[in-house]
């Protein structure tokens, strides 16, 4: 991590109201947090901050309501599971992330106490990062800690313009451990170095992909993006996904690679169905693909090509899905994928939805070096760009 951005220990928090942003953009069902990951990874910074005896304030975002309060996309769920997780009694939502109502909330907070701001996107002055938003957010708060890496590529006034309000700012031991990790792919991988890249489109990944192109040995692709990749090899994919108005950058990225001197691995077979419905797939290699039908999946002789490739890798990262993950029936390229990085002894990162979906699904977290919250957020970072969130830590 940068040696310019101070960490929550170098912060006197004893009796200071202090801000909090995480990242509890978690998802929910039915009024109940369904996978609670991302508030387990910034316990460690609340509860370091209670301890100090802080007055912590937290606050995050959730979904995308727009600028307007929608109901389902209330903190209330995420209160109740802060407050369980923590143990440490009622965690106080506020009705409002600003006005008179939250300001009381934070006043009346003892030290050690937490209270929880209401969805930042609930107001349209988060996502513009609106300065007049930002000073109402800061309230009375004397100290800004950040531990919402999933959120640092926003500029948004809660990680971007707030900070540069308080002098006494701050990264969470989370961001701390994401910056640290993430640094090290992109600046000292040990070598044979692995990019897996997976999802839907080739066109949402140039950034990372050219970056990747002056790190990696090897670049492995699945997901819908290898469609428009076999497409632009001038294989037939029937009516699969595929982003027929970029072959040409498709070629241009497989040039790149062989300039380069880095092997880019496209799958050489696939589990095929009629729709995304299908629930009995149907293992086709790459040049088979029928006219009436979808590729869902990498299939098995690509899990074995790519196992073994991953098996003797120093270091990897991870992003997207191999196939249609959300089908079980397409689930089993990503779960290959998941336990042949998980196997992998070398420096191993995921990040991104499915993917760690995928890991936790098999129980393998564990194994795996760092877990990263944040998925648009280490592509980005991994891209070399810089991320506000990050910026704004800076003195
Ligand atoms: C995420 O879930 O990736 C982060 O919370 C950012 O959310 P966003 O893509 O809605 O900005």
């Amino acid at each position: 991590m940068s040696d310019e951005i101070r960490s929550i220990e170098d912060l006197s928090l004893e009796s200071v109201a202090t801000f909090i942003r995480v990242d509890f953009n978690v998802p929910l069902d039915d009024g109940r947090v369904t996978d609670d990951t991302r508030i387990r990874a910034a316990l460690p910074t609340i509860k370091y901050a209670i301890d100090q005896g802080a007055r912590v304030v937290l606050a995050s975002h959730l979904g995308r309501p727009k600028g307007k309060v929608v109901p389902s996309l209330s903190l209330e769920p995420v209160a109740l599971r802060v407050a369980e997780l923590l143990d440490a009694g009622e965690v106080r939502l506020t009705d409002d992330c600003i006005g008179d109502g939250a300001r009381k909330v934070v006043q009346d907070l003892r030290d050690g106490q937490v209270a929880l701001l209401e969805n930042l996107r609930f107001h349209a002055g988060e996502e513009a990062n609106d300065a007049d938003f930002a000073r109402e957010l800061k309230g009375p708060c004397g100290a800004y800690v950040d531990d919402a890496f999933g959120a640092a590529h926003r500029a948004h006034a809660s990680v971007s313009a707030l900070p540069g309000l308080i002098e006494e700012r701050a990264a969470g031991f989370l961001m701390r451990r994401e910056l640290e990790v993430l640094s090290r792919l992109r600046n000292d991988a040990p070598h044979p170095y692995l990019a897996v890249l997976g999802g839907a489109k080739v066109s949402d990944k140039i950034g990372v992909i050219e970056a990747l192109l002056t790190k990696v040995d090897a670049l492995l692709v699945g997901g819908a993006m290898a469609n428009t990749f076999l497409a632009a090899r001038g294989l037939d994919m029937g009516k699969s996904l595929c982003e027929t108005d970029k072959l040409a950058l498709a070629r241009s990225l497989m040039s790149a690679a062989t300039e380069s001197g880095v092997e880019l691995l496209l799958p050489i077979d696939l589990r095929t169905g009629s729709s995304p419905q299908e629930s009995t797939p149907e293992v086709v290699g790459v040049e088979r693909v029928s006219s009436d039908a979808m590729a869902l999946d990498i299939g098995p002789a690509t899990e074995r090509l790519y196992r073994d490739r991953l098996r003797r890798a120093q270091a990897i990262f991870w992003n997207g899905p191999m196939g249609l993950f959300e089908n079980p029936a397409f689930a089993e390229g990503t779960l290959a994928v998941a336990r042949a990085v998980a196997d992998c002894p070398g420096f191993s990162v995921v990040g991104g939805g499915d993917s760690v979906a995928a890991v936790m699904q098999a129980g393998l977290a564990d194994q795996y070096e760092h877990v990263s919250t944040g998925g648009g957020a280490s592509l980005e970072y991994l891209e070399g760009r810089p991320l506000p969130g990050v910026e704004a830590l800076k003195p």
